[in-house]
């Protein structure tokens, strides 16, 4: 058993997958920092509507790389629902970010080569340290190269429009299962076909199919491995 060495742990994969709530359950147990990354794509993406560097569909690219160093993105720990909230140029937008409106334009923003460039920085800087458990897209092939181990989520697209719709359903009474189904479906293509660091499986990340998983039984799945492979 290894006590001393504190790990990365990359999650890739598909929109609506529970990468994150199967990374802050596991960052949970080992007492990592857990930094969901498309939090920080999202947040981009809002600070372009605030700006009007996106209209409709259009986004501005040469005013949004020139307003990017302006934009400051942090996540700071929330004691009362123990969790990190994203804040914005000092604002918390950790409700914002979540909204139908960022959805709909996060994918298109996190094709631009400057935004990536940005928050790769970033995020490589937050795992330093190791102790680290990052989801998102391209965290085991572009972030954490060299993760000690890379989990690539997936589930059944019907399976995870409907978890996703019933967490929306909670905040918004009015949402509506086939939009939440499309814009998956529209993310999921985005994310694997832009030219910069598209969603692809990394060839060393072992792939895990949730489709009929529930969350403690991925979590068990992931302690299991990391055991077997002696790593905690
Ligand atoms: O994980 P999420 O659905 O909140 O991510 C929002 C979007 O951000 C997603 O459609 C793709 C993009 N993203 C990315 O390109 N790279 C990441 N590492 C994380 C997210």
């Amino acid at each position: 058993m290894n006590t001393t060495k504190k790990l990365t742990i990359a999650i890739d994969g598909y929109s609506s997958c529970g990468k994150s709530t199967l990374a802050k359950a596991l960052a949970k147990k080992l007492n990592y920092i857990f930094v969901d990354s498309g939090a920080m794509y999202r947040g981009i993406a809002l600070f372009c509507l605030q700006n009007k560097i996106i209209k409709g569909t259009e986004i501005d690219t040469v005013h949004l790389i020139n307003t990017l160093q302006t934009i400051d993105l942090k996540f700071i720990y929330n004691e009362q629902i123990q969790e990190s909230e994203l804040f914005l140029n000092g604002v918390n937008v950790a409700l914002d970010i979540r909204k139908p409106d960022v959805a709909a334009v996060v994918s298109q923003v996190a094709s631009i080569e400057a935004v990536r460039v940005k928050l790769v920085e970033m995020q490589q800087e937050m795992g330093l340290n190791g102790g680290i458990i990052m989801d998102g897209r391209d965290i085991g092939t572009v972030v954490f190269p060299f993760a000690d181990l890379k989990l690539f989520v997936t589930a059944d697209p019907k399976i995870r429009a409907e978890r996703r719709y019933k967490e929306m359903l909670i905040k918004d009474p009015d949402t509506n299962i086939e939009e939440v189904e499309a814009n998956l479906i529209a993310r999921d293509k985005m994310d694997t076909t832009r030219a910069i660091s598209p969603l692809v499986r990394a060839e060393d990340a072992l792939i895990l199919d949730n489709t009929h998983m529930d969350r403690e039984m991925q979590l068990n799945f992931v302690l299991n491995l990391l055991k077997e492979k002696e790593l905690i």
